[in-house]
């Protein structure tokens, strides 16, 4: 019998819940926080305090929309880490309660897993093994992924996420928290070789993007020098140049992976998996290298909860379970 599971998302500035049921997702709902907005990202304190005040009407809005009664739920699932303290301790906290409540056994879900896993809340699934590049505001990861339980690192970022590089580099430029969107909208309007920066190859799949946030620092402030009006003119053009360097970087080091392992079966997943120059470099290796790519609904790309209950099923079906002890950990070992 496919489980009934509510599923919890809170480990940083969206409070999420999803109902599985019938074997799929059922409903997913999320909140974004607005708070964040005037603070340049996302501030940790406002978000556990946000969590706290969306959390029951978005919980209820998740049972109610899948016509699900708390008494029916087989199992409710968190997501345990990594992300923001404060934030997952929220969404731990109230997992815990209902479990007791209930008397229904608790999932403990790791984020990033989640993410991969999100590929399996609709068709077109991949089939294993395959790779998942996955990239937000707090992680760039290549994984090799075995089964639904079985996923390996191949390489991660020595330092800034791409997601943050995104938003690191925005905020130069003078464009609102997140940055990432809008960068990727205006680089499309400008030319990606006017203003090129660097690309920091690192050994193995390993990425590191801390040097072209100070690239552009010290470009830009040098440019401004001679003409104050330097960004406004170029904004489009400087974009570019950024939008084309960050992408490269990942798209070297998964082609690398790609010929390093042979599986052309490539996934990717988080919110910068949203970008369309990083979707359109993934689109012609179809063309080129025969490589199958798997890109989740922009809805499951950045953080929700319906990517929690679909992996708390594939742990449910396989008995794993966390106690009430169950601790969320910023940094949740992979
Ligand atoms: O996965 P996510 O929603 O949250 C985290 O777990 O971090 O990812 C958010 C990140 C932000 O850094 C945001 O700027 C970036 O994804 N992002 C984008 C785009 N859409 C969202 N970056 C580049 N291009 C986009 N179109
Ligand atoms: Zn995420």
């Amino acid at each position: 019998m496919s489980p009934v599971i509510l599923a919890i998302e809170t480990s940083c500035d969206e409070t999420a819940a999803a109902v599985f049921k019938q074997g799929k997702v059922v409903t997913n709902i999320v909140a974004t926080q607005s708070v964040h907005k005037n603070y340049g990202g996302v501030v940790p304190e406002m978000a556990s305090r946000a969590h706290l005040q969306n959390i029951v009407p978005v919980v209820n809005d998740a049972l109610a929309g899948s016509n699900t009664n708390p008494e029916d739920l087989n199992a409710v699932a968190f997501t345990q880490g990594p992300g923001l303290l404060g934030a997952l301790m929220v969404g731990a906290s109230f997992a815990k309660g209902m479990a007791l409540a209930y008397d229904i056994p608790l999932i403990g879900v790791h984020h990033m897993k989640a993410h991969v896993l999100a590929h399996f809340i609709d068709e077109p699934m991949p089939e294993f093994p395959f790779l998942c590049l996955t990239v937000s505001g707090g992680h760039t990861q290549i994984l090799r992924v075995e089964d639904p339980l079985t996923m390996e690192i191949m390489g991660q970022t020595c330092d800034d996420a791409v997601g943050e590089a995104y938003d690191k580099t925005g905020k130069i430029l003078g464009l609102p928290y997140p940055g990432g969107p809008l960068l990727d909208e205006y680089a499309q309007k400008g030319n990606p070789d006017k203003f090129p920066f660097p690309q920091t190859n690192m050994p193995n799949f390993d990425f590191s993007f801390s040097g072209i946030k100070t690239a552009v620092l010290y470009f830009v402030r040098d440019q401004i020098k001679a003409n104050p009006q330097f960004i406004d003119e170029h904004l489009f053009d400087l974009c570019a140049g950024i939008q084309k360097a960050l992408v490269g970087m990942l798209m070297q080091k998964l082609k690398e992976a790609v010929a390093h392992t042979g599986i052309k079966r490539v996934a990717i997943a988080g919110g910068v998996a949203a970008n369309s120059a990083l979707r359109v470099a993934l689109n012609d290796e179809v063309g080129k290298s025969e490589w199958e790519v798997f890109i989740p609904e922009f809805q499951y790309c950045t953080d929700n909860a319906a990517m929690v209950a679909r992996a708390a099923a594939f742990y449910y079906d396989a008995g794993i379970f966390v106690n009430q002890d169950a601790v969320p950990m910023a940094r949740f070992p992979f």
